[in-house]
C-alpha cells in the first residue's frame, strides 16, 4: 500500500543561457501524500510553473528524481512517461488551453478517447458538464464562450478521467476576482469529491490558504 502520489528527491533544474548556467531550480525535496492538497507559491519567475512541468513529468530536471505513483520518471522517455500519467493526471492551466474548433463537450470527451474502453464517453462528458454548471452549453465553441465558462470547461475536462493528481498552474489568474472564486470552489469541490491529490501554483495567498499544505520557491528552494 503506497499513500505517496508524488515524490522528489533534490530536484535541481539549470537552463543554459548565453554560456552561463541560468539556476531555476536548486534543490527541491518534497513528498505529496495521496489526496493531499498542496499550494506552491512564489513570485513570478521563481520556478513555479519549471516545478509542476517536472512533477507531471512533462520536462526533466538537471539532476534529482522525480517519482509518481512510485515510479521513477528518469528512467522513462516521452511517450512511457505519457503512458504513466493517461488517464491519472490532469491539467488546468491559466489560459485554459482548449481546443478552439471543437465544441466544450467534444473538449471533455477528448481524454476519454484517449483512453481504452470507455463505454458512451458523450455520456460522462455531458455529466462533467453539467457537473460544473455548463449543461446548457454543451454545443458552444471556446470563443462563444466566457473566461469562466471556458475554465469550467477545463475543469470538467481535468476531472472527466477522475485522475489521482490534478495539478493546476494559476487556475483563476486570468479571470476577474468573483469568478475566480467560482472557480476555486469548484476546484476544491471536485477535488475533495474524487479523493484528487491537488497541486496547485498560484500568486494568491487566499486560495494557497485552502490547501492543506502551503509551500513558498525562493531562490529555488522551498520553503
Ligand atoms: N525554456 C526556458 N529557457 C530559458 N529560461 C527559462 C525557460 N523556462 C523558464 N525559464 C526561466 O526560468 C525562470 C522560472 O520560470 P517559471 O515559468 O517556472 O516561473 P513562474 O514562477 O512560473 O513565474 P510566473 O509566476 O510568472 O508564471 C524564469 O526566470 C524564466 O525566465
Ligand atoms: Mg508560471
Amino acid at each position: 500500500m503506497n499513500n505517496t502520489a508524488i515524490q522528489t528527491d533534490n530536484l535541481v533544474k539549470t537552463i543554459p543561457q548565453a554560456g552561463r548556467e541560468l539556476q531555476i531550480l536548486r534543490g527541491v525535496s518534497l513528498t505529496i501524500g495521496a489526496g493531499e492538497s498542496v499550494a506552491i507559491t512564489g513570485t513570478s519567475g521563481s520556478g513555479k510553473s519549471t516545478l509542476l512541468g517536472l512533477l507531471a513529468g512533462l520536462d526533466l530536471p538537471t539532476s534529482g528524481t522525480v517519482q509518481l505513483f512510485g515510479q521513477k520518471l528518469d528512467g522513462l522517455d516521452e511517450d512511457q512517461r505519457a503512458k504513466l500519467r493517461l488517464g491519472r493526471v490532469g491539467f488546468v492551466f491559466q489560459s485554459f488551453h482548449l481546443l478552439e474548433n471543437l465544441t466544450a463537450l467534444e473538449n471533455v470527451m477528448l481524454p476519454l478517447e484517449l483512453l481504452p474502453q470507455v463505454a458512451d464517453p458523450a455520456a460522462r462528458a455531458t455529466e462533467a458538464l453539467a457537473k460544473v454548471g455548463l449543461a446548457e452549453r454543451l454545443s458552444h465553441f471556446p470563443t462563444q464562450l466566457s473566461g469562466g465558462e471556458q475554465q469550467r470547461v477545463a475543469l470538467a475536462r481535468a476531472f472527466v478521467t477522475q485522475p489521482q493528481i490534478l495539478f493546476a498552474d494559476e487556475p483563476t489568474g486570468n479571470l476577474d476576482r468573483a469568478t475566480g472564486h467560482e472557480i476555486s470552489d469548484l476546484l476544491f469541490a471536485l477535488q475533495e469529491q474524487s479523493h484528487t491529490t491537488l497541486v496547485l501554483v498560484t500568486h494568491d495567498d487566499t486560495l494557497a490558504a485552502r490547501c492543506q499544505t502551503h509551500y513558498r520557491l525562493e531562490d529555488g528552494v522551498l520553503v
